[in-house]
């Protein structure tokens, strides 16, 4: 198993009114499992994938990551854990734009705190962008990348640490077919070479038929 949830839920209060989100979700998520979350606009995927990967509390229930309870960790624990086993990928990249492609790939790896010379974690960053076919482009900032480009430092930097698991909200939602369909094969890669767990939010038909299994979620709960 590597993530466990248990009765989530989720309201926000804003301007007064309280809006319940998620209301009661349960589901497992097993070791090296390839998962889609769908649903319309509006449903809570991104605010249950942010739930999973330990950047929202939930209002009430559990979340269990490889056994521990993240909730229950402080929030400093808590970003460690994150840092250390967890990647993200944005629909909208979220690379920093005065960083070169390698430096963004790195920057987990400086932030984890290691003793591991720089020239070392940069020669793994080079690894990785030359895995996702930017070899090329080690030194380009994100502005003087593509789109497609731009989405594969991210996911390079989601897996400079070795997560265990890579949770991705809308990962081709601002591409075309042709690099949404490169950036899945990267994803589908990765789950089958390293037996990564991937979590994969998407409104794109094609990319649901690509992966393991499908969770929709609808009213707040799992439509089954
Ligand atoms: N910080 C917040 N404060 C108040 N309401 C929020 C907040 N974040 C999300 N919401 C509301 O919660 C609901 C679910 O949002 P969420 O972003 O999880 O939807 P989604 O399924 O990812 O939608 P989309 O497919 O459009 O990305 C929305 O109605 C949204 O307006
Ligand atoms: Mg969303």
């Amino acid at each position: 198993m590597s993530i466990k949830v248990t009765n989530v839920h989720k309201t926000y209060r804003q301007a007064g009114n309280i809006l319940h989100v998620l209301k009661g979700v349960s589901f497992e998520i097993a070791e090296g499992e390839i998962l889609g979350l769908v649903g319309p606009s509006g449903a809570g995927k991104s605010t249950l994938l942010h739930i999973l990967g330990g950047l929202d509390k939930p209002t009430q229930g559990e979340v269990e990551f490889f056994g521990q309870n993240m909730y229950a960790l402080s929030d400093e624990r808590r970003a460690k854990l994150r840092n250390e086993q967890i990647g993200f990928v944005f629909q909208f990249y979220h690379l920093l734009p005065e960083l070169t492609a390698l430096e963004n790939v790195i920057l987990p790896a400086l932030v984890k705190n290691n003793s591991r010379k720089t020239g070392a974690i940069e020669l793994d960053g080079v690894k990785l962008l030359e895995q996702v076919g930017l070899g090329g482009r080690v030194t380009h900032r994100p502005s003087q990348l593509s789109g497609g480009e731009q989405q594969r430092v991210a996911i390079a930097r989601a897996l400079m640490n070795g997560p265990k698991v890579v949770l991705c909200d809308e990962p081709t939602g601002n591409l075309d077919s042709a690099s949404g369909a490169m950036v899945m094969d990267i994803l589908l890669g990765l789950n089958a070479r390293a037996k990564q767990t991937v979590v994969i939010v998407t409104h794109d038909e094609k990319i649901a038929r690509r992966v393991g299994r499908v969770i929709n979620i609808r009213d707040g709960g799992i439509e089954r």
